[in-house]
């Protein structure tokens, strides 16, 4: 029996998130994450767009190949190459999605596409028909739908219902829609379509306005019954809506909504934090539901309220979102077993006993310098592992003076291809020394573009974990490091981008 209150949830965290710039993740990285989300119980999962590159293709098809209880969705333009590339990645998923779109809006249609509307909704028909001859579960993108016309909107969704689309995604792509808006136009789409019901309708909304939740859950009010959400709000420009946003507030306010999800809430926290370490994409303090602060009271007054009635200031307890999934789980004298286990727990395999034990060594490390190792210093530690693994450039040494009155002063050695060379730079603080005597090495003529600290844990002898980010010629990395030393974990982190700087391999944008 098919529940109509049910809210599909779609996670586009590894397609759409990844392409906020910067927030590339590497094959295994990805993996992790889905099984994260599938842990989450996340509906569908949008691995990402195969035919982008190799490394793309190969990401989608070990999720494909590995997840179970989640649908595996790739992202295809309506091109033959595309909707064939999505397909042979996809071959061994339990339950395979392909996302095909093209864009409806003039502007659009003239200036990118350069396509009159009866082309497209030609190429529109062709595409899902394709992409149906090889799965069954086909999901259909009017791309900048907000800024198309209701009538065009009628009859390409008509026709691509009778192609064999079984979901009708409707995107805000520049964030422009105001919530009342784009509820009403889901209303029309309902009604007007003769075969609407033959689809489920799901919303995609970017938050250029600060209003993709909202508009999401205005779409759900009116009949929309998917909503395509990434992770701590991650995507394109100022990104796409929250799925720890909608979900609690589809769960909150279940009185007004009366819709739920299949979201297994308690763990959204350790997802955010997972994609947080693997992107490098902090998360605010003050941010709904997942931000260091959304539960924390700071006045006098509030502290009073909820201490007496936690319901006077809290409207959802920590632990339903799963804060209290901070626990200490490791120290020193855990063995190597235990470490192993709890990192599998946690989606994380090794693909070898060397790497496992470099892990494990530098899990030890830690030990001596952090009395209590939590899930996210765990998790901080293989994403760290991962990235300074042997690449072009190492840090071999760092020493950093500096003191009152005084300039500081950083002494680097740095190994090039198993060459080392060292150099000295003062600087305004110890890390600007630091990456001064680093560049003097390397020369890489980068441009800092973001440098940002975060304390993974509470206490001072938390980790410190590193985010930079340069830009070079157009692309933007973000380097990683973590480290109970804040200058060392900026140093790797630094390390970390040159060397993703070098990587070579080209990625088509689907929407480009
Ligand atoms: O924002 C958008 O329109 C998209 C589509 C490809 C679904 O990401
Ligand atoms: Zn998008």
């Amino acid at each position: 029996m098919t529940d109509n209150n049910r809210v599909i949830i779609f996670d586009t965290t590894l397609r759409d998130g990844e392409q906020s710039p910067g927030a590339s993740m590497t094959r295994e990285e990805k993996l992790r994450i889905a099984k994260q989300l599938e842990k989450m119980r996340v509906d569908v999962i949008e691995a990402g767009f195969a035919i982008a590159s190799p490394g793309d293709f190969e990401s989608v098809k070990s999720i494909a190949d590995t997840i179970q209880d989640s649908t595996i969705c790739s992202l295809s333009r309506a091109l033959d190459a595309d909707i064939d590339r999505a397909g042979e990645a996809l071959v061994n998923a339990s339950s395979g999605r392909i996302h095909t779109f093209i864009a409806t809006s003039p502007i659009h249609m003239k200036y990118k596409l350069q396509m009159d509307p009866d082309k497209v909704v030609e190429q529109a028909v062709y595409a899902v028909k394709r992409a149906r001859n090889l799965v069954s579960d086909v999901e259909f993108s009017l791309e900048d739908a907000s800024r198309s016309e209701l009538d065009f909107m009628c009859r390409i969704i008509e026709k691509v219902i009778d192609a064999g689309a079984r979901t009708i995604n409707i995107p805000d792509t520049v964030g422009y829609a105001v919530p009342e808006e784009f509820g009403f136009t889901i209303k029309q789409l309902l009604e007007r379509i003769p075969n609407a019901d033959k689809a489920i309708f799901s919303v995609h909304c970017h938050n250029d306005l600060g209003l993709a939740v909202a508009n999401s859950l205005s779409a759900v009010s009116f009949g929309a019954r998917q909503v395509e959400c990434t992770i701590n709000g991650l995507g394109e420009r100022a990104g796409n809506a929250s799925l720890e946003e909608v979900v609690m507030a589809l769960r909150t306010r279940q009185d007004v909504l009366g819709l739920h999800t299949g979201i297994d809430t308690t763990q959204i926290v350790p997802a955010s934090r997972l994609v947080s370490s693997v992107t490098g994409f902090p998360v605010q303090p003050n941010k709904a539901i997942v931000g260091a602060n959304a539960f924390a009271h700071e006045s006098g007054i509030h502290q009073d309220g909820v201490l007496k009635h936690r319901e006077t200031y809290e409207i959802m307890t920590a632990q339903d979102v799963g804060w209290n999934a901070n626990k200490m789980v490791m120290g020193k004298h855990s063995g190597r077993s235990a470490f192993r286990a709890r990192l599998e727990e946690l989606g994380t395999t090794f693909e070898s006993d060397a790497e496992l034990n470099t892990a494990f060594a530098r899990f030890k490390d830690l030990a001596d310098k952090k009395h209590e190792i939590f899930d996210e210093d765990l998790q901080a530690l293989v994403s760290d592992t991962r990235a300074s693994h042997y690449e072009k450039f190492m840090l071999s040494s760092l020493s950093v003076t500096s003191q009152t009155g005084e300039t500081p002063l950083a002494k680097v050695t740095v190994s090039m291809n198993d060459v080392e060379q060292t150099s000295e730079a003062d600087g305004s603080g110890p890390v600007d020394a630091a990456f001064k005597a680093i560049e003097s090495i390397v020369q890489s003529g980068a441009s800092l573009e973001l440098y940002s600290v975060n304390a993974i844990t509470s206490g001072t002898d938390s980790q410190g974990e590193v985010t930079v980010r340069l830009e070079k010629g157009g692309r933007i990395v973000n380097g990683l490091g973590a480290d109970t030393d804040i200058i060392i974990a900026s140093a790797k982190a630094y390390i970390h981008a040159l060397n993703m700087l070098e990587s070579t391999e080209e990625k088509a944008h689907p929407q480009v």
